[in-house]
């Protein structure tokens, strides 16, 4: 991978590769993108190739200005004009009825197509230079935790040949909310940083879907692809230990970590409980990682797939996570987390 330094003429070179048909991992404010241009469906086929993605899991498709949905779209309602309004640019996806010049390629066989505008600022300069809707799945290859710092990416796509702009941290560090609107009424897809909380401020008719907290098999149809595969997750086994009002988290937490006699465990903790556990005490105990502070849910957010990737990296067998309040942010947090113990929650 070659790593580019963020400048104006580095996103220059990163929008004439764009504008050839090459892919690029750039920096957005939920997490890393690796992008092509979306009218080219040679472009896009590249991506699912280097991610090994599922040929049935749509790709989001990124504006840098409203008037770049002509392209895309043929047309949306009051509703949907109205949340793109309220949150864009933002962590913020929507699915809408596609035009038939976007390859099915992007949508992966669909005939909607989801679509974001960004609020980093490398992302918008990126897409308006290359003149063109960027498609971008997280960067990373399918099934592991998405990529939000380039030194993880570098580490994930070290043998290809791939040009990466730097943009450090990813701030919210969890990917976009995404949603879709049926009879005036909004679906949320997947949760994010934008929470139910936000959406009802514009609509009082909002809700999630079913699936999103449930494990889904391959076969079941559902109203997103992405819903339906294996993400985020560490090579090793791990449990989410479910955070319940009026009760200790930490005791919960003691009791796995006792029931788990011959593990080397890691435990990812809020700061405050690794301030007054002693998780340290128990033999078994590899390595403490810090979320972040529970009062933060940013801060956990901004941290959470970093750290599950440093799973990998430690001599361990198994890990734990400390549950949080399961609230706004808190759920969307949760929603990968789950994923990434394949739904072992107790
Ligand atoms: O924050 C984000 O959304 C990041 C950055 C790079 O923008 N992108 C991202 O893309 O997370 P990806 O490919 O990892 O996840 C896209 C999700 C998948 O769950 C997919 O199924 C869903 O969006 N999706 C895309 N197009 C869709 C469509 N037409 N209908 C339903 N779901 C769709
Ligand atoms: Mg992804």
């Amino acid at each position: 991978m070659n790593k580019l330094i963020n400048n104006s003429e580095n996103i220059h070179y990163a929008a004439e590769l764009i504008k050839k048909g090459d892919i690029v991992v750039f920096p957005t404010e939920t997490v890393y993108g690796i992008g092509a241009n979306a009218l080219d469906k040679v472009a896009v086929s590249k991506i699912f190739k280097i991610k090994e993605r599922a040929k049935d899991n749509p790709l989001i498709v990124h504006i840098s200005s409203k008037s770049m949905l002509n392209k895309l779209v043929k047309s949306y309602s009051k509703l949907e004009e109205k949340l793109m309004d309220a949150f864009w640019p933002g962590p913020f996806t929507i699915v809408l009825k596609k035009k038939q010049e976007v390859p099915y390629e992007v949508t992966a066989g669909l005939d909607t197509i989801g679509i974001r505008m960004p609020e980093s600022k490398v992302a918008i300069e990126l897409i308006s230079t290359a003149g063109v809707p960027i498609a971008a799945p997280s960067a990373n290859i399918s099934g592991k935790p998405s990529g939000t710092r380039l030194e993880d990416i570098e580490e994930e796509f070290k043998d290809k040949q791939l040009y990466a702009i730097d943009g450090g941290c990813s701030n919210y560090g969890i990917e976009s909310t995404v949603v879709t609107v049926k009879e005036n009424e909004v679906i949320i897809l997947r949760p994010g940083s934008i929470t139910i909380e936000d959406i009802s401020k514009i609509c009082s008719n909002v809700k999630y879907d079913e699936k999103i907290f449930k494990k889904v098999s391959q076969i079941e149809t559902v109203s997103s692809p992405g819903m339906k595969y294996k993400h985020y997750a560490p090579s090793i086994p791990g449990v989410l230990i479910k955070w319940e009002k009026d009760k200790d988290i930490i005791e919960k937490v003691i009791k796995e970590i006792k029931t788990k006699k011959d593990e080397k465990i890691i435990i990812l903790a809020s700061r405050e409980s690794i301030e007054t556990a002693k998780y340290n005490n128990y033999s078994n105990i590899n390595k403490i990682f810090n979320m972040g502070s529970k009062n933060d849910l940013k801060e956990i957010s901004r941290n959470i797939f970093h750290l599950l990737r440093k799973i990998d990296k430690e001599d361990a067998t198994y890990y734990i996570v400390e549950g949080i309040e399961e609230k706004g942010l808190g759920i969307s947090i949760i929603n990968r987390i789950i994923r990434a113990v394949e739904y072992n929650v107790v």
